[in-house]
């Protein structure tokens, strides 16, 4: 058996910024000409009228203050609250897979190889933009990597449990050289008219570059053992998929959309994370006093620092469990690999930390790394 190490991070953010003083000014600028249009249906009691959103209860609930989106026209039009995606034809790459290789050049220039070294491409994210061919295939044919490729969906978990993947081929020697990317068009299955939810999502694409440790170029993290576990709840769910037609369901419905219950997944998601973490460091025989950082799924201020609190046994000192959150919303499986990304050069020989994603299905992942 071979050892795994994570050799090269990439983070690509989308150039558009859309702040919460600018989402709530088009949310409400959207549910007045709702409102208006609907005005008699919901005079009579037929339909509940749209209430306002606002950055207060924004900040207060999750922490977010911006968003990067690929497109923010769209989704700041009234009358259309959806990004503008061009579309592509069949010839051009398509959208997942440029901007994971933008990702992906940035995390091999780090890991020191060319992409001809990898003879593994997994891309793991929550959506994928066609049902085949799978993007990992176009985005190997575009890097010129070798070996194969193929795509994952495990929602925010994607990219643990693709890393879980890779590094297992890597330490039983069916692959060298592996590469996770994590393309995150999170704009396109947010539902931008909900205020329960508008202000969550944010896009973005990282790339983890995974080796044997042995050919390691420079400061990589060895991977001392990964974690991943699922347990069934429909408290996160998105119906859209490939039986829409047959099933007569092509209008606009809000179950083809991103809907939660976030009441709930805070209520449950919490103790199953705190949970496999505390389990998962126990059988690697660490403890909080081992660990100098936890780099968690970036989806709400809270539950991380609830998460932190209980995996630590104390609050989390300032740098420990750091958010990325604020600037980049939830990017989905991105999120705790841009933390990484972004907060791990000053880790030191020795040092050790986890990274840890989770999401629907529900599904948790951690990585246990330590500095080389
Ligand atoms: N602006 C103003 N008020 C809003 C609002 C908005 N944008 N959105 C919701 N509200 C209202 C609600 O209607 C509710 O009003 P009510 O008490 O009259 O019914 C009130 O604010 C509280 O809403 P609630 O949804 O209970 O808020 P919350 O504190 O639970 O925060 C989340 C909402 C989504 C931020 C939170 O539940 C969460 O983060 N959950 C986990 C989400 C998660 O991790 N999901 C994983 C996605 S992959």
């Amino acid at each position: 058996m071979y050892r795994a190490a994570i050799t090269g991070t990439g983070v690509f953010t989308p150039s558009e910024v859309i702040t919460n003083a600018e989402l709530v000014t088009a949310f409400n600028a959207y549910a007045d000409k709702y409102n208006a249009a609907h005005a008699g249906q919901i005079a009579a009691g037929d339909l509940p009228a749209k209430a306002h959103s606002s950055v207060d209860f924004i900040v207060a609930a999750s922490g977010i203050e911006q968003r990067h989106v690929i497109d923010k026209t769209g989704v700041l039009d009234p009358d259309r609250m959806y990004p503008h995606l061009r579309a592509r034809t069949d010839e051009e790459p398509s959208l997942m897979a440029e901007i994971g290789v933008d990702a992906i050049n940035t995390a091999l220039a780090q890991a020191g190889i060319s992409a001809d070294q990898v003879d593994l491409v997994i891309c793991a994210a929550s959506n994928i933009e066609r049902a085949y061919p799978a993007v990992a295939v176009e985005i190997q044919q575009l890097i010129g990597a070798g070996g194969f490729a193929f795509d994952m969906n495990v929602a925010c978990s994607s990219a643990t449990f693709g890393i879980q993947t890779a590094a297992d081929m890597i330490r039983t020697g069916s692959v060298r050289t592996a590469v996770v990317v994590n393309p995150e068009i999170t704009s396109a299955h947010l539902e931008w008219r909900d205020r329960d939810c508008h202000f969550i999502f944010g896009d973005v694409a990282t790339a983890t570059v995974l080796q044997r440790s042995e050919d390691a170029k420079g400061e990589h993290f060895i991977i001392r053992s990964t974690r991943c576990a699922t347990v069934f709840s429909n408290n996160i769910r998105n119906n859209a998929g490939f039986m829409r037609m047959a099933r007569d369901q092509m209008e606009d419905r809000r179950d083809m959309q991103f809907i939660q219950n976030g009441r709930k997944v805070f209520k449950e998601v919490l103790p199953l994370v705190s949970q496999h973490m505390a389990d998962h460091m126990a059988d690697e025989g660490i403890t909080a006093d081992d660990l100098k950082r936890l780099w968690l799924h970036q989806a709400n201020k809270a539950m991380n620092d609830y998460i932190g609190k209980k995996v630590l046994g104390r609050e989390p000192a300032p740098g420990e469990q750091p958010n990325i959150l604020q600037d980049y919303a939830n990017t989905s499986s991105a999120g705790s690999i841009i933390a990484f990304a972004q907060n791990s050069d000053d880790l030191k020989p020795g040092d050790l930390g986890i990274i840890c994603s989770f999401g629907a299905g529900y599904s948790v992942g951690s990585v246990v790394v330590e500095k080389a």
